[in-house]
């Protein structure tokens, strides 16, 4: 098992994470207490709502008991994901019981697809706010507390936060989101992002820059560039008469402090460029590791899910990696059961697995949502047990690679940033390598938040174990 909260993309771990801030020395009127579900970028925008909350003297707790506001930030990717918040929110019906005026809202992705609706079908429900809407929340809940039930799920074309300082919460004081961009242009057929989240913009670059750049400052020494499709990034800088691509940007996050580490996800494997991955390989600090989600391994499922590249395109994307970055760390996202999968389909994801080797995957199970393309357009006609018995063989098979690629580690030596001390043993610090692996070994004189060299001697399926070295 992991040792730690992976600073990957979606992480099962930390759904559901109670939120309180690392230090505070105001004191606030009232209290919020909120969950996050779903990906990083609903993480960071929980950050964005404590900051815009703490403005009007609400501050964060991690209590729910203490708390006279409770929020839940929502993801709607898969029907499991809502199914949870709706039984986490049954459990708040209780509190709610013995505290009547306390407000409850539901932010994010479910709140957006959802709507109004949502007021209907859950009762205790006061507010509903969709993903560009944060700003409001203040007044909402104002409106809330006088008894008016209160929705605003308008999205924006140019909202992006970005004057907003995140509040960080939970925070290791080491790792940090950083929103590079809202929203996805993609309309890949299964997913429901682009209607939840809206059109993509991306936020300015200063912006982004003086964001890192504080938190390097405050002793941060990792920040992860977050967007649906970080690729597409594009940014005009008016004054200096240039346009700013994704590549630029890392350059600029980069050379804030060789002491600081970034990484990014998600890249789609149709718009990564040789410029990032040079960009990569021109900056030790920009750690060498890709999230590249392939979805199937199948060029008939592919152009159902609009994906608008082939296997082959795929396969050449990650020779490319390999031959400009040959120590890269690569992960995917898998979906066993999309719409007409034939078992044909199932063994082509499993022999492109087979090729690629994957240091770490997701993979799920296709989930029909209402309202996207593939929902209007296919028949979801996989049957549930076929979808979950291809699941489990692609999860088995990526079993397989990750210990492989674990195992590979074994008596090299790698240059650590100690994130904090292991859940198992706290004689034992742990943090992570550039290719994203846990990596945990004696605490000895070192401290959170330094590099140290570490050598490994064994591994585990999830975690390398050192010994720092000279
Ligand atoms: N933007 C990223 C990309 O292009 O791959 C990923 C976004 S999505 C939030 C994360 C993952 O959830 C996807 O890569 C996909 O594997 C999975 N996913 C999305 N919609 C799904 C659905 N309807 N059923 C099952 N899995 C889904
Ligand atoms: Fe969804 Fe595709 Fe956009 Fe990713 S790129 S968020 S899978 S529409
Ligand atoms: Fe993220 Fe879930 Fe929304 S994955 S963008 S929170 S639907």
């Amino acid at each position: 098992m992991q040792e730690m909260i992976s600073n990957q993309y979606h992480d099962e771990s930390r759904q559901g994470e109670a939120f309180a801030p690392l230090t505070t020395d105001v004191l606030y009127e009232k209290h919020f207490y909120i969950e996050s579900y779903g990906c990083a970028m609903n993480f960071a925008d929980s950050e964005v709502v404590a900051s815009i909350l703490s403005e009007h003297q609400i501050g964060a707790t991690n209590e729910c008991a203490a708390a006279d506001i409770i929020l839940i930030n929502t993801c709607s990717i898969r029907e499991k994901a809502e199914e949870k918040i709706r039984k986490r929110l049954t459990e708040f019906k209780q509190l709610k019981k013995q505290k009547p005026g306390l407000i409850i809202g539901i932010l994010g992705c479910m709140a957006e697809r959802l709507k109004g609706n949502l007021l209907e079908e859950e009762k205790l429900v006061d507010i509903v706010v969709g993903p560009d809407a944060y700003r409001t929340l203040p007044q909402l809940l104002a409106d809330a507390e006088t008894g008016q039930k209160a929705v605003n799920v308008l999205l924006s074309r140019d909202e992006t936060y970005a004057d907003i300082s995140p509040i960080r919460l939970n925070s290791n004081g080491i790792n940090a989101f950083v929103s590079i961009m809202r929203g996805c242009n993609n309309m890949c057929s299964f997913c429901v992002v682009p209607f939840t989240r809206g059109r993509e913009r991306s936020r300015s670059a200063e912006s982004i820059v003086l964001e890192a750049e504080g938190l390097f400052k405050n002793g941060y020494r990792e920040v992860t560039l977050l967007g649906q499709n970080v690729d597409s990034y594009y940014w005009r800088d008016e004054d200096a008469k240039a346009n700013v691509s994704f590549a630029m940007l890392l350059e600029k996050v980069a050379l804030i402090s060789p002491l600081l580490r970034v990484r990014f996800s998600t890249s789609h494997p149709k718009d990564i460029t040789d410029e990032v991955l040079f960009t990569m390989k021109k900056y030790e600090n920009i750690c060498n590791y890709i999230h590249l989600p392939v979805q199937s391994g199948s060029t008939r499922l592919l152009q159902m899910m609009n994906r608008t590249y082939s296997r082959e395109w795929y396969i050449a994307k990650v020779n490319r990696i390999r031959e400009i970055l040959p120590d890269c760390g690569i992960s995917t996202d898998l979906i066993a059961g999309f719409c007409t999968e034939t078992e044909e389909d199932h063994q082509a994801s499993l022999s492109l697995m087979a090729y690629c080797k994957y240091d770490l995957a997701y993979m799920y199970f296709y989930s029909e949502r209402p309202g996207t393309l593939a929902a209007r357009r296919f028949e979801d006609d996989v049957p549930l047990s076929t979808k979950k018995r291809r699941l489990q063989e692609l999860v088995d098979l990526h079993r397989l690679h990750s210990l492989e690629s674990m195992q590979r580690d074994v008596g090299k030596t790698f240059n650590v940033l100690i994130e904090g001390i292991s859940k198992k043993n706290d004689q034992e610090f742990y943090g992570r390598n550039d290719q994203n692996k846990v990596v945990v070994f004696p605490k000895q004189q070192y401290h959170t938040g330094e590099y140290v060299r570490v050598y490994i001697h064994e591994c585990t399926a999830g975690t390398l174990i050192g010994k720092p070295v000279a």
